[in-house]
């Protein structure tokens, strides 16, 4: 078949692209979305849209034949991760040497599959980061507007401090405390209401069924929730699954042509297409946006995009540790999948350090607390184009996570040595107790105001637009999907008022 036309293309149903998409269709621009993963609202044999962390299936993971879940072991024990049949699953994890990525893959992005957690960043990290956008403007207008979008609510704090699926976090705080260490409640999108009515018994588990990195049956405000019905209520929007986008070029006469290919859920092709559009906005997340451009630019179909492509990209100081506590403080065998306490270290001006309190939701009691910190950290890779795969190819060396283990390392030896407890070296294979080769907090690669103008306008091709966490330069200091909903709102108003309806 021939090519199809669309007005607008949005690429990806993350976070920058269903805002996006949403915001183009309100003004009225019909606007096809392409996302290589499924729709994920048919209930399998089970009955359930999703698979549980406890008995992965093929809906686990993006093609293929083992999970590969964050916590490889436990005891040292080859017993979390399960042989699976290669199918469009919901997780993936992005190899590359010293830095896996893991990402969402799915009408919805990232969202799918992450903790919820929903954090604005300090006013002072979000200034530092991005000192060409208008702090106060996006502190008045745009992230409030991304948590309300995003339906981001607060944990009861009386009913936090009695639930037993967050004695792990309890426990935690108490660590934290002996050590001279605060914590804060985070806010999630998962809504509270429906948890504290799993705890009661009155509702299908989700969060208490240890669902989580494998997608959330309920409960959870993913964007196939928020954003993106409210989007497809337009009447203006289309969304097209299965369908990755491989290659972009610039028509004659403006616009751009765009190269897809359809599978079936199990991989098989079902048809290559290809859509010309005239505006064309990027949102495939850091490493999906990185590429595209990154090959555009290397196999010279749009030759004149910066150098700045492929470069300022960070894990966001991702380190994960586990540490033991005494077997007089269990950690509890029912643990909510969606962490609501972090220890808040990030005023520190030394070592700011912002460690979420993550589940162990292993089904039985482990006297574990598992930690998700975020570091400060000025170590940044760069992509290269490997013309021999066509992939994007990170270069991130062994050296540039030692920085955040140091971090990490300071604030749990000292939380270790007040409560006269160890880490856990078993977890995360090759007798480590800090992971530090993967992350979930890719950022970077096509970075506001150098790689883009001021908006996320492409330098050097006109109707080219990146929406997503590629725009931010490595490091925002919190969990970042409220970061990357406010500053697509932020882009995209500006966008539809100077460029679409002109
Ligand atoms: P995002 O990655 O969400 O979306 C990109 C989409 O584009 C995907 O659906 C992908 O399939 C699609 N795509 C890519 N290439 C394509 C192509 N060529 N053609 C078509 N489609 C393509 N953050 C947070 O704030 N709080 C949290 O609690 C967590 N927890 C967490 C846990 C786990 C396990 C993960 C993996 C991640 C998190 N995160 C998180 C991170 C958060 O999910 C992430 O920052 C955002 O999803 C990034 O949003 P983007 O809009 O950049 O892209």
């Amino acid at each position: 078949d021939g090519a199809t036309f669309s007005p607008a293309v949005v690429v990806g149903t993350g976070y920058g692209a269903a805002v996006t998409a949403l915001r183009l269709g309100a003004a009225g621009v019909p606007t096809l979305m392409l996302e290589m993963g499924q729709l994920w609202d048919k209930p399998g044999p089970d009955g359930n849209v999703f698979c549980t962390m406890l008995s992965p299936d093929q809906r686990s993971m993006w093609f293929r034949t083992r999970t590969e879940a964050p916590l490889a072991t436990f005891l040292w024990l080859d017993v979390i991760n399960r042989d699976i049949t290669p199918y469009a699953g919901v997780l993936d994890r992005v190899h590359f040497p010293n830095m896996d990525v893991y990402v969402g893959r799915g009408v919805g992005g990232g969202s799918l599959v992450n903790g919820g957690m929903a954090v604005t960043p300090l006013r002072s990290s979000f200034a530092d980061i991005l000192p060409g956008v208008d702090a106060d403007e996006m502190y008045r207008v745009y992230f409030p507007r991304a948590n309300a979008g995003l339906g981001v609510n607060d944990v009861d704090p009386a009913w936090f401090e009695t639930a037993d699926c967050y004695r792990y976090a309890r426990v935690a705080r108490e660590s934290a405390r002996v050590a001279g260490y605060g914590t804060a409640f985070v806010p999630n999108v998962y809504d509270f209401g429906y948890m504290a009515r799993e705890d009661a018994g009155l509702v299908p588990k989700s969060a208490l069924n240890s669902e989580v990195i494998y997608g959330n049956n309920h409960g959870k405000r993913s964007l196939d929730r928020s954003y993106l019905p409210a989007a497809l209520g337009t009447g203006h929007i289309t969304i097209q699954t299965l369908t990755e986008v491989r290659s972009i070029e610039r028509q004659s006469g403006g616009g751009y042509l765009l190269r897809a290919r359809q599978i079936d859920p199990y991989g098989s092709v079902v048809a290559d297409r290809e859509i010309g559009c005239r505006y064309l906005f990027l949102g495939a997340g850091s490493l999906g946006t990185t590429e595209l451009l990154l090959r555009a630019r290397e196999t010279g179909a749009l030759p004149d995009l910066s150098p700045e492509i492929g470069q300022r990209w960070g894990n966001n100081g991702n380190i994960m540790t586990a540490r033991a506590n005494h077997v007089w403080q269990p950690t509890g065998t029912v643990q909510s999948g969606m962490p609501a306490l972090g220890i808040d270290h990030r005023a520190d001006p030394a070592n700011p350090v912002f460690a979420e309190i993550a589940p162990l939701p292993a089904g039985f009691e482990t006297w574990v607390n598992l930690y998700l910190a975020i570091t400060r950290t000025v170590e940044r890779g760069n992509f290269a184009y490997n013309p021999a795969t066509g992939r994007a190819e990170l270069r991130w060396g062994p050296e540039q996570s030692q920085p955040s283990v140091a971090s990490a390392k300071a604030l749990f030896d000292r939380i270790n040595a007040a409560n006269g407890t160890v880490y856990r070296y078993d977890l995360f294979g090759h007798n480590k107790a800090f992971a530090d080769d993967f992350c979930y907090h890719p950022l970077g690669g096509v970075v506001l105001g150098r790689a883009t103008d001021g908006y996320g306008r492409v330098r050097g091709y006109p109707n080219l637009y990146v929406t997503d966490g590629s725009l931010i330069p490595g490091w925002v200091g919190v969990n970042p999907f409220v970061t990357i909903t406010a500053l697509a709102e932020r882009n995209i108003e500006r966008v539809i008022a100077e460029d679409v309806l002109r």
